[in-house]
Formats: structure tokens, C-alpha cells, sequence
């Protein structure tokens, strides 16, 4: 038996979508436990680039079957659009191959205009969403007036928990036609019908029977709505714990958590970034890294790696081991900086992420200058290949955080990978 969660530690698109099909080979399932379609995985395979959502990248393996737990906030005519572009490309997708919790909560059309509304309110304070619905639908969950897709199978009970809703809140009566909401969103359940299941218990006898398993987060720990930099996070928990609930999965049955850290840093979206570059530096990585959102084609804001964020989400994941992406788009550059410290508007010197977001957002970042290398690294395959100072950079990022690091990923393409690292 081997269970893993895989977490993002910055603030999303670590490259978590290449590592997951990476280690999906010879793994039996890959399970998404929180997060919806704001999430955007890019995978490159031979000459096929495929952009996933919210399927898993198992599903690229015929052997590896997906799985979308109860924590996701799933819009099934996103889903089913997926599965009809996968197929497209070439994929299987059919209900050995793919499950989905009977009681993950749904996206209606109803949340993604309340989250444009409350994005149009919210003035000097934007979070700069995706878009989604992801917050509303969220929202909808903790009141417990959610739609869970079990709920899509009967029309009655559709129609008299969306009356409970409050709908008044984005449409005048006059505006809407539940009728008609109730015909679409069931019409779309019974498509999903067959892929439906209990998705707790099927993980659980898949654990029990010795499969391996992989629980993928979407967005990154500075995402997470307890733990990143709230209020500019997104409305669920990517952090390792959260795999727990989000897949109905116990705490022991977890080996390890395998942390993804791109070598440098971007955000999308509103919110302090310390270590953002707004010089030719960061258009540098814009360009080369390819920084644009797959959900919503934003340009990534990017800087220099951060490592006190990477030591605080070791901590609050509890990281057993780390896969270093994207190292290549860093070839070039004649010095490399590190963020070991802060500085506070008093001088302290901080090594700990501080929670008081006022305090973040007046830190400075206190940098630690590497040597560049001038090679093209992105067609090596083994750690002693690379040159000195790009080994010297993996392992400062080694030492600087006890953690190993175990993979390093130096290009789109799978066999770009570097394996077994650091001690
Ligand atoms: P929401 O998840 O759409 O509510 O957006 C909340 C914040 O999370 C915004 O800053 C988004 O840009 C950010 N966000 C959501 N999903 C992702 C992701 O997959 N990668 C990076 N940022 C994301």
C-alpha cells in the first residue's frame, strides 16, 4: 500500500499537473480532494498538450483510474466538456477509468455570477478570482444549502433544494427559470450517473486492497483559506490535512507528503508578494516560464523563490520530500536570488512566516545571491550532469529546509525529469 498527497507550496501552478502524471505511472488511482475548475494543470505528452481542470492527470494512463472526491466543488458541464476534449485527443475516459463522489457539492450557474458580483463589490479590496463560482459554491456548502451531485439524479429533490437557495440574492423572480435550471443540471446528472460512487469507500477498499494511491491538491498553500494569505486565498483547503476530509480518508493511512515547489515564485491575483519582481527580471520569467494562467490566460506576477514560505509549508503539510520544477527557465541568469529572511518595517529580522498579513505586506525579503549558469540544462536526465551551480542552487534549497528533494523537473516534456537528488 502507498498513499501520497501531493501538495503545491507557493501560491499555485508548482507544475503539480507534470509531477502527478510523472508518479501516476504505476500508480492504481489518483484522487482530487478540494478546489474546482479554477484549478489548471498543463501536461505535455509526446506531441499532445492536454489542459485539465478538474480530472486528474491519471487519467492519461489507461491503468490509473481518477477519482474526484467529496471536497471538490464540481460544475458538471465542465466536467463533461473535459471528458468530451480528452476523448477527442484521444483518451479513454469511461467509468472504470473515472469516479466521482456522489456527494461533492455542485457549481451552479447561480455562484459564478454571485462571484463576479461580489468580485464588482469588494472595490479596493479584489481578490482577483478566476472566476469560477468556486467562493459562492463553497459558501453554499457551509450553510449547508448546497447541491450535492447525488442531488442531480432526482429532479423533485433538485428543484425543492434549489427553492431553498437564496436566489434573490443574483436573479428577480422574474429573471430565472428554475424549471428550466432543474431540466439542464439533471439532465447533466444523468450523464454523470454512471461515474458516480460512494468515493470514500471506493478509495478506502482500494487502500485496503494494497493499491497505490495518489491525493492530488489544486492551488498551493498560500491559497489555503486557513493557512495562506487570507483574505486573498481561495475558498478551500489545498493543504496535506485537508486530503483527510476531502477524501474521507483517515490521517494514518497517509506515507508520505510529497511538496511541489517551482524554482522561483508566481502568483495570480490579488494579495502581497514579497519577493515579486516588477523589473525586466520577472517579464524575464514570465516569458520563459510561459507564466500565464491556464484557467484564465492572466499573466503569473513572478519573483525570486521564496524560502520562508517554502519552510512554512513544510511545516504546515508536513513535507516529507520536495520536486523542484521548472530549474531550466532559470539557465542564463549570471546570479540567482534566494529569499531566506524578512525584514520588518522595525528592523526585525524574521525566518517564520508571519501571519498578520499587515506585516507580510510590509516586509522586505533579505536575499541570498547564487551563481547562474550559462547551459542549457533542459535535456539533462541526471543529477550529476547538471553544472555545479545549479546543484549548488537544489541543494541550498536542500539544507536551507532539512527536506530532501527528491525530483527535478527541467522541461514540459516527461522524460525532462531528473530523479533521486538531494540526501
Ligand atoms: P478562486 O479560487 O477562483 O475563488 O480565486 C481565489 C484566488 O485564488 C485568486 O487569486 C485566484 O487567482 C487564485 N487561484 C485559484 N485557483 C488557482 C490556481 O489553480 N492557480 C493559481 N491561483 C489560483
Amino acid at each position: 500500500m502507498t498513499v501520497y498527497v501531493l501538495v503545491g507550496t507557493q501560491w499555485g501552478d508548482e507544475g503539480k499537473g507534470k509531477i502527478t502524471d510523472i508518479l501516476a505511472e504505476g500508480t492504481d488511482y489518483v484522487v482530487r480532494y478540494q478546489g474546482g475548475n479554477n484549478a489548471g494543470h498543463t501536461v505535455c505528452v509526446g506531441e499532445s498538450t492536454f489542459k485539465l481542470h478538474l480530472i486528474p492527470s491519471g487519467i492519461l494512463y489507461d491503468s490509473c483510474c481518477s477519482v474526484i472526491a467529496n471536497g471538490v466543488v464540481l460544475d458538471p458541464a465542465v466536467i463533461l466538456q473535459e471528458m468530451e476534449t480528452l476523448r477527442a485527443q484521444g483518451i479513454s475516459v469511461n467509468p472504470s477509468k473515472l469516479k466521482i463522489s456522489s456527494i461533492a457539492n455542485v457549481i451552479l450557474p447561480l455562484h459564478r455570477q454571485l462571484d463576479s458580483k461580489q468580485e464588482a463589490k469588494r472595490h479596493q479590496e479584489k481578490i482577483g478570482t478566476t472566476g469560477k463560482g468556486i467562493g459562492p459554491a463553497y459558501m453554499h456548502k457551509v450553510a449547508r444549502t448546497g447541491i450535492r451531485v447525488q442531488d442531480l439524479l432526482k429532479k423533485e429533490t433538485l428543484k425543492k433544494k434549489l427553492l431553498r437557495q437564496n436566489w434573490g440574492e443574483v436573479y428577480s423572480e422574474s429573471d430565472y427559470d428554475i424549471d428550466q435550471v432543474v431540466d439542464e443540471y439533471h439532465g447533466y446528472g444523468m450523464q454523470l450517473k454512471p461515474y458516480v460512487v460512494d468515493s470514500s469507500l471506493f478509495i478506502n477498499e482500494a487502500i485496503n486492497a494494497g493499491k497505490s494511491v495518489i491525493m492530488e491538491g489544486a492551488q498551493g498553500t498560500l491559497l489555503d483559506v486557513d493557512h495562506g494569505t487570507y483574505p486573498y486565498v481561495t475558498s478551500s483547503n489545498p493543504v496535506a490535512g485537508a486530503a483527510c476530509v476531502g477524501a474521507g480518508v483517515g490521517p494514518h493511512k497517509i506515507e508520505k507528503v510529497i511538496g511541489v515547489t517551482k524554482a522561483y515564485l508566481t502568483r495570480v491575483g490579488e494579495g502581497p508578494f514579497t519577493t515579486e519582481l516588477h523589473d525586466e527580471f520577472g517579464e524575464l520569467l514570465r516569458k520563459k516560464g510561459g507564466e500565464f494562467g491556464t484557467t484564465t490566460g492572466r499573466p503569473r506576477r513572478c519573483g525570486w523563490l521564496d524560502l520562508v514560505v517554502l519552510k512554512y509549508a513544510i511545516r504546515v503539510n508536513g513535507i516529507t520530500e520536495i520536486c523542484l520544477t521548472k530549474l531550466d527557465v532559470l539557465d542564463g541568469l549570471e546570479s540567482i536570488k534566494v529569499c531566506t529572511h524578512y525584514k520588518t518595517v522595525d528592523g526585525e529580522l524574521l525566518d517564520e512566516f508571519p501571519l498578520d498579513l499587515d506585516v507580510y505586506s510590509s516586509c522586505e525579503p533579505v536575499y541570498e545571491a547564487l551563481p547562474g549558469w550559462s547551459e542549457d540544462i533542459s535535456q539533462m536526465t541526471d543529477f550529476s550532469e547538471l553544472p555545479a551551480s545549479a546543484k549548488a542552487y537544489v541543494e541550498y534549497i536542500a539544507s536551507y529546509t532539512g527536506v530532501q528533494i527528491k525530483m527535478v523537473s527541467v522541461g514540459t516534456r516527461r522524460r525532462q525529469t531528473i530523479h533521486l537528488i538531494t540526501r
